[in-house]
C-alpha cells in the first residue's frame, strides 16, 4: 500500500523546486500523466471492495486534486518570473543618449525676406512678382539700358539658348523688371489697348526675387536675392526714398544710429542714382554691422528715369518716383554676422542648423507676422 502523506510530500518537494516550465511538465507527467503515479492510484480504485474505495477514493482523489493545484500554481509563477525577465532583457537603457533627430530651419534669406516685408507692409507696400526667366525688353530695353551697355554682355548676364522664333530669354539680373511689369499693367490713365488695366498710381510695391549674375566671391553669388522697392505718385523727390530707407535699416537692424551712406551712382533707369553702404567691420573673420570702418553696399535706388515712366505709358510730368533694390542676402550676412555669403547657398546642413531659423518662432509683436 502507498504511502499517500510521503507520496503528496515528494511530489509537492519537486513542484515546488522545479525551476522552469519543461521542468514541471516532466513532474505532472510523472504524477497525472497517463501513466503517472497519482492516475494509477486513481485506477486502482477500481479494483477494490466497496468499504475499501469508500476510504480510499476521498484520500486519493484529495492527493490529485492537491497536486494539480500546486503545478496550476507553480505554473503561473514560473510564467510571471519569465516575463519579468524577458521585460527586464528587452527594457530601454534610458541611460543612453537619445539618437539625433534632424529637424528642418528656415534659411536666413528666407527668415530676412518676411522680415523685410512685414516692416515695408506697414508702411504701406503691397508685393509683387515677376518671373525668374525674363526677356531683353523687361530686363534691359524698357529699363532704359542703352543698346550696347556692358550688363547685358555675356560676361554679367546667364542668356538662355534662343527658341524656336529666335527670342535669347535670361535669368534676370535684377528684381527691376518686376517694375516695369507693374507699371505697364497699370497703366488705366493712358487706357492704350497694349496695357493691361491693373495698377494705376500711385503705385507703391515691393518685388522680392532671386536674381542671376555671372559673379563669384565672398560677397558675390551667382545667385542671390533682392528686393524692389517702387513707388510712383505726384510730387516724390529723393527725401522720400532716403526716409524711406532710413525708416527701414532704423526697423530691420532695431539699432539706433546704424550708419549709413549714399554714394552718387549711375543706373540707366533711375535719375539721379545712389548706391547705400551700411557701416561695417570685417575684420574678425564675421561681417559685424555699426563698428568698424569697413562698408557693404546693399542697395541701389535713385528717381525713376523719365524714360521709364514714359515707356510703361505713364505722362513723366504727373508722374514721379523712386525705386530701389535691396540686397536680401546681404542684408541677412550684416545682421546674423555671416563671413561669407557663397556658405548661403552650398546646400550644407551643418550651416543650416547653425544659421538657420525655427519655422514655429515667436511671431514679430510688431507686425503680428512671424
Ligand atoms: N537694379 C539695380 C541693381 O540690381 C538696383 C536698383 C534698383 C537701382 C532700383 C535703382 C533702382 O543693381
Amino acid at each position: 500500500m502507498t504511502d499517500l502523506a510521503a507520496l503528496e510530500a515528494d511530489l509537492l518537494a519537486r513542484i515546488a523546486a522545479a525551476p522552469a516550465a519543461a521542468a514541471l511538465e516532466a513532474v505532472r507527467l510523472e504524477a497525472l500523466g497517463k501513466s503517472g503515479v497519482v492516475s494509477a492510484l486513481l485506477k486502482s480504485l477500481g479494483a477494490m471492495s466497496p468499504d475499501e474505495r469508500r476510504v480510499q477514493g476521498p484520500q486519493i482523489n484529495g492527493l490529485r486534486d492537491r497536486i494539480a493545484a500546486a503545478i496550476a500554481e507553480r505554473r503561473s509563477v514560473l510564467e510571471d518570473a519569465e516575463l519579468d525577465a524577458r521585460l527586464a532583457a528587452g527594457r530601454l537603457d534610458l541611460s543612453l543618449p537619445a539618437p539625433p533627430r534632424r529637424k528642418g530651419a528656415v534659411h536666413p534669406t528666407m527668415q530676412v525676406m518676411d522680415e523685410m516685408i512685414a516692416i515695408f507692409a506697414e508702411m504701406g507696400f503691397a508685393l509683387a512678382e515677376g518671373p525668374d526667366i525674363e526677356d531683353d525688353f523687361h530686363n534691359f530695353t524698357a529699363l532704359n539700358f542703352p543698346p550696347r551697355h556692358p550688363a547685358r554682355e555675356m560676361h554679367d548676364t546667364f542668356f538662355l539658348q534662343p527658341g524656336p522664333d529666335g527670342e535669347q530669354k535670361l535669368l534676370r539680373t535684377h528684381t527691376s523688371p518686376i517694375q516695369i511689369r507693374v507699371m505697364r499693367k497699370g497703366n488705366a490713365e493712358v487706357g492704350a489697348p497694349q496695357f493691361e488695366p491693373y495698377r494705376a498710381p500711385p503705385i507703391r510695391i515691393i518685388g522680392p526675387g532671386r536674381v542671376y549674375r555671372c559673379d563669384s566671391d565672398a560677397t558675390h553669388t551667382p545667385m542671390f536675392h533682392q528686393m524692389e522697392g517702387l513707388v510712383i505718385d505726384r510730387d516724390i523727390h529723393m527725401g522720400h526714398l532716403k526716409w524711406t530707407l532710413d525708416q527701414f535699416i532704423a526697423r530691420f537692424f532695431e539699432l539706433e544710429g546704424v550708419v549709413t551712406r549714399f554714394r552718387p551712382h549711375h543706373f540707366p533707369f533711375t535719375e539721379p542714382s545712389a548706391e547705400m553702404d551700411v557701416q561695417c567691420d570685417r575684420s574678425a573673420g564675421q561681417i559685424r554691422i555699426g563698428e568698424g570702418d569697413d562698408w557693404l553696399e546693399i542697395l541701389g535706388g535713385g528717381m525713376v528715369h523719365p524714360n521709364i515712366i514714359r515707356n510703361c505709358g505713364l505722362d513723366p510730368d504727373q508722374w514721379q518716383g523712386f525705386a530701389f533694390g535691396l540686397g536680401v542676402d546681404r542684408l541677412a550676412a550684416l545682421k546674423y554676422g555671416m563671413p561669407d555669403l557663397r556658405d548661403m547657398f552650398a546646400s550644407d546642413t551643418r550651416w543650416l542648423a547653425h544659421y538657420g531659423f525655427s519655422a514655429f518662432a515667436a511671431p514679430n509683436p510688431a507686425t503680428g507676422l512671424s
